[in-house]
């Protein structure tokens, strides 16, 4: 398994900005072990992919489920692909709890992004509530069946599992903590779909990730990278990149 290390970084940065953040990407050294996508804001994709080394992929934060029409405002897949960019983030729990996208949506949108050749980052993850209820495998199983029921080849799909508590808090979860739903999850896909992919897709982890916690939640087994917010835009991203180093 390779390990897999995405930065999000959300609506955040400028021309200007990100431009010194590829020039940091670019000229860093960078574990090539490791597969790296950057999410990018959807009116720099075409920007960043044209300065950004080729070693390193992209990835647009949202897409829709359909390949044109009267969709105002909305980008999709075809044109992600026209901008030579690999990658999509579907479900993130921004997109989920402050836009009100269901899991359905978030199900029709991974088998449209699927059939279309564009890899998915597929998001999952509880709210504070939900954990405290004791109901964190019930959620993050449910939210896993709507995207399983719309995946037949798992080969481009990476599951990221964000609990909300942890999302941009500096609340980590412990590595225990991430372990622990990391194998349920590898379990889950075991049980209900094969060995193969059960072995074989990355299951990442997001929330808080930084350059002085990277190592230790790196060394979990079932922990195959990371989804990366706020550290994403600041050069300690290179350091998470380069945590199984
Ligand atoms: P954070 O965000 O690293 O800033 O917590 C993670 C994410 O939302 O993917």
């Amino acid at each position: 398994i390779k390990f897999f290390v995405g930065g999000n970084w959300k609506m955040n940065g400028d021309k200007e900005s990100l431009g010194e953040l590829i020039m940091t990407l670019n000229t860093a050294s960078l574990n090539d072990e490791t597969e790296v996508v950057c999410g990018a804001p959807s009116i720099y994709l075409d920007y960043v992919r044209s300065k950004l080394d080729q070693r390193i992929g992209v990835a647009a934060q949202n897409c829709y489920k359909v390949p044109k029409g009267a969709f105002t405002g909305e980008i999709s897949p075809a044109m992600i692909k026209d901008c030579g960019i690999e990658w999509v983030i579907l479900g993130h729990s921004e997109r989920r709890h402050v836009f009100g996208e269901s899991d359905e949506l978030i199900g029709q949108k991974v088998a449209h992004c699927l059939e279309s050749d564009l890899g998915v980052i597929a998001c999952i993850g509880e709210k504070l509530e939900e954990r405290e209820a004791g109901t964190t495998e019930d959620v993050v199983f449910e939210q896993t069946k709507v995207i399983a029921d719309n995946v037949r080849d798992w080969s481009h799909v990476v599951l990221a599992y964000e609990p909300v508590w942890a999302i941009g808090t500096g609340k980590t979860a412990t590595p225990d903590q991430a372990q622990e739903v990391h194998e349920k999850l590898r379990g889950w896909l075991r049980e209900n779909l094969s060995d193969a992919v059960a072995d074989s897709v990355r299951i990442i982890y997001g929330g808080s990730v930084t350059g002085g916690n990277c190592k230790e939640l790196a060394a979990q087994p079932d922990v195959d990278g990371f989804l990366v917010g706020g550290a994403s835009l600041k050069p300690e991203f290179v350091d998470i990149i380069n945590a199984r180093s």
